[in-house]
């Protein structure tokens, strides 16, 4: 359990019962009203909360948030999840695919328009770095607003990396 100004986190792991919290942490950096944001790893998400997030931003047109189905079955079967809850809405996420000691891929990271540039996508990842093992190494397909981000954090562009689109098959 941590506890950091700010902030509150939670940590809960699936099928361990509910969740433990930290004591609450108010927020007041550079004059900006207080905020209470409560972290939370692998909690449940439900898909309407998670589509709603991702139609408030750029995200919503490389995404396919009308296909119910599919949203969820990119919920369920992420083994990672961290979320970021104001007032018990959920305001940012981070939603991983990983091995825990080789690589963690974070197929989404995505902060309500409202609470961007407040360190929120940031504290998203620290946990997703906390959450899996020392030598796991982070990997993501930064979508073209959030080009200048990933470099301004730490993150180092990687030209090694090839993908096959859903609509192409192996060569014969
Ligand atoms: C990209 C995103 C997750 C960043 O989250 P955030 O909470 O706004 O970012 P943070 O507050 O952690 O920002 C940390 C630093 O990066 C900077 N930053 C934030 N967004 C940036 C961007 N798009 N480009 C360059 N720098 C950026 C911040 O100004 C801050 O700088 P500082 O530490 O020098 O003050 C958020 O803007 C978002 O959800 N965008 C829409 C969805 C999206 O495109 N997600 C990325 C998918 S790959």
């Amino acid at each position: 359990m941590e506890i950091l100004s700010g902030f509150q986190l939670i940590t809960q792991v699936p099928g361990s019962g509910p969740p433990v919290s930290a004591t609450d942490g108010l927020d007041s950096r550079e004059g900006r009203e207080m905020k209470n944001i409560v972290f939370k790893i692998n909690p449940l998400v439900s898909v309407y909360d998670f589509v709603a997030l991702i139609k408030s931003t750029q995200l919503a047109d490389r995404r396919p948030v009308d296909d119910i189905q599919r949203m969820e079955d990119m919920l369920k079967n992420s083994n990672l999840i961290i979320t970021a809850t104001l007032e018990g809405k959920l305001v940012g996420i981070a939603r991983v695919l990983t091995d825990m000691s080789w690589v963690a891929y974070i197929s989404d990271l995505i902060v309500t328009p409202e609470l961007q540039k407040q360190g929120v996508g940031k504290r998203l990842l620290k946990e997703v770095r906390g959450s899996v093992n020392e030598c796991c190494k982070l990997l993501l397909l930064a979508a073209p607003s959030a080009r200048g981000y990933y470099p301004h954090i730490g993150f180092r562009e990687e030209k090694r990396g090839w993908v096959l689109p859903p609509d192409k098959e192996i060569l014969e």
